[in-house]
């Protein structure tokens, strides 16, 4: 099959990594890719918004697939666009994916269907917002109802905090329409999880849980950025725990989604918190996760491909599904300054001293012959061992092996398992 994945980073990079495996597999294609994935697929210098583009090339290349990874896309209807066309896709159409577009929505759907998630008020005008907010207790969560590019999100520990989050969305409009509505939500305390799913509609079929390390420092601080590490299993979580959530959380919303006339048909990403009170949803992704998929996909033994069409036929149910009984870690090497603003075009050395883990590259360019530095997130090192501590040494020994100018990466990735 001749397969076209949408997308430019390290998750484009390893499901085109797991496709690469797929005996049924005969061309890949990415748009536009980066610069490690131009050594696995064909990158092709397309936008993940131009549909019209897109569409003309999968006609002309005669694509049996087109895998549509980022969130963007997805809620601008790229699936719908395509299929609309007789171009298969796989994805959730606009109106699942919206999941993730809306916070709004998913809060509202989550309370229908009494779900588990923060308590929470939503409002469409500056003064309700703030009155609410005013008579809440801190820390207190803000969110802007759409897309942010992952910014949307301030856990605000002062009322002080909170007002200038308040105003920024709604008077200042930082994220333009994104933040027309906001959610004003309960802050909850406990380890988060990411539980990701197949879902083809009606099956849900989980993937082994990971979590992911937001904040750009070790322990937790400073900033929040895309993502600076993931690890998966998690040993210290109990299997009872994760199988509650798929059975409270992930399920019900899919069912809910159908029940709306939503059904939503790809990977159903669930953020979750796991409180003193039970485990939690704080967000849903309409999407695999970014570093998430750098550790899950190396763990999957089953044909990724096979899994797609299973999805996109209805037949989820029947597929097996199987994982290694191994653990993974990946660390993410930023640019300096990152998630702030970062310099580009740095030569980056030592990826051919790489010995143990798969490098999966995020924002690089080949420019010339040289993998040069090209976004933020640089680089997800991932490390397999037989445990996470096998695996850890192994991605930290390989993110040491790689150099570039103001390099920096989290020191403590998957430490809450060990601890
Ligand atoms: P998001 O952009 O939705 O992934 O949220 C970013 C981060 O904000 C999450 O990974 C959590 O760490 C944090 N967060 C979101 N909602 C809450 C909440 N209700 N309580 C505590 N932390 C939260
Ligand atoms: N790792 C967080 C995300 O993909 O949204």
């Amino acid at each position: 099959m001749r397969i076209l994945v949408i997308g430019r980073g390290g998750r484009e990079h390893a499901i085109v990594w797991a496709l690469c495996k797929s005996p049924k597999v005969s061309k890949l294609y990415c748009a536009p890719g980066n610069g490690g994935i131009a050594a696995l697929a064909e990158c092709v210098p397309i936008q993940e918004l131009q549909f019209e583009e897109i569409s003309v090339f999968a006609k002309q290349q005669q694509i049996d697939l087109v895998m549509v990874a980022p969130d963007d896309p997805l809620a601008a209807g790229l699936v719908d666009y395509l299929e609309d066309r007789d171009i298969v896709a796989f994805g959730p159409r606009a109106n699942a994916a919206i999941i993730e577009g809306s916070k709004v929505f998913t809060k509202d759907l989550l309370k229908k269907y009494k779900i588990p998630t923060a308590a929470y008020e939503s409002f469409d005008a500056y003064e309700p917002a703030l009155a609410y907010l005013r008579s809440q207790s801190i820390p207190i969560v803000l969110k802007a109802d759409g897309l942010a590019a992952g910014k949307g999100v301030t856990v605000a520990h002062s009322l002080e905090e909170a007002e200038e989050a308040l105003r920024d969305i709604m008077v200042d409009q930082i994220f333009g329409d994104s933040g027309a509505k906001v959610v004003i939500e309960e802050f909850l305390q406990g380890q988060e999880m990411s539980l990701l799913a197949f879902v083809d509609g009606t099956t849900v079929r989980p993937m082994v849980p990971s979590q992911d390390h937001k904040p750009v420092y070790d322990n937790d601080e400073g900033p929040n950025t895309g993502g600076m590490g993931t690890y998966s299993p998690l040993p210290h979580i109990p299997e009872a725990v994760v199988l509650e959530a798929i059975e409270t959380i992930v399920r019900p919303t899919a069912e809910a989604m159908v029940k709306e006339g939503r059904p939503f048909k790809g990977v159903l990403y669930a953020g979750l918190i796991l409180t003193p009170q039970g485990t939690k949803t704080i967000e849903f992704n309409a999407r695999f996760g970014d570093p998430e998929t750098q550790v899950i996909l190396p763990l999957l033994k089953t044909d990724l491909l096979d899994i797609f069409l299973a999805v996109l036929n209805g037949t989820l149910a029947e597929q097996p599904i199987e994982w290694r009984e191994e653990a993974a870690v990946c660390v993410i090497v930023a640019s300096g300054g990152y998630p702030g603003s970062y310099a580009k075009g740095l030569p980056i050395a030592g990826l051919d001293q790489v010995k143990d883990s798969l490098v999966f590259h995020a924002g690089t360019a080949l420019n010339d012959g040289q993998i040069v530095t090209n976004g933020g997130r640089v680089l997800g090192i991932t490390g397999l061992g037989k445990d996470i501590v096998e695996a850890r040494n192994k991605a930290y020994a390989d993110a040491e092996r790689i150099s570039f100018e103001g390099k920096h990466y989290r020191k403590d990735i998957a430490m809450k398992a060990l601890r």
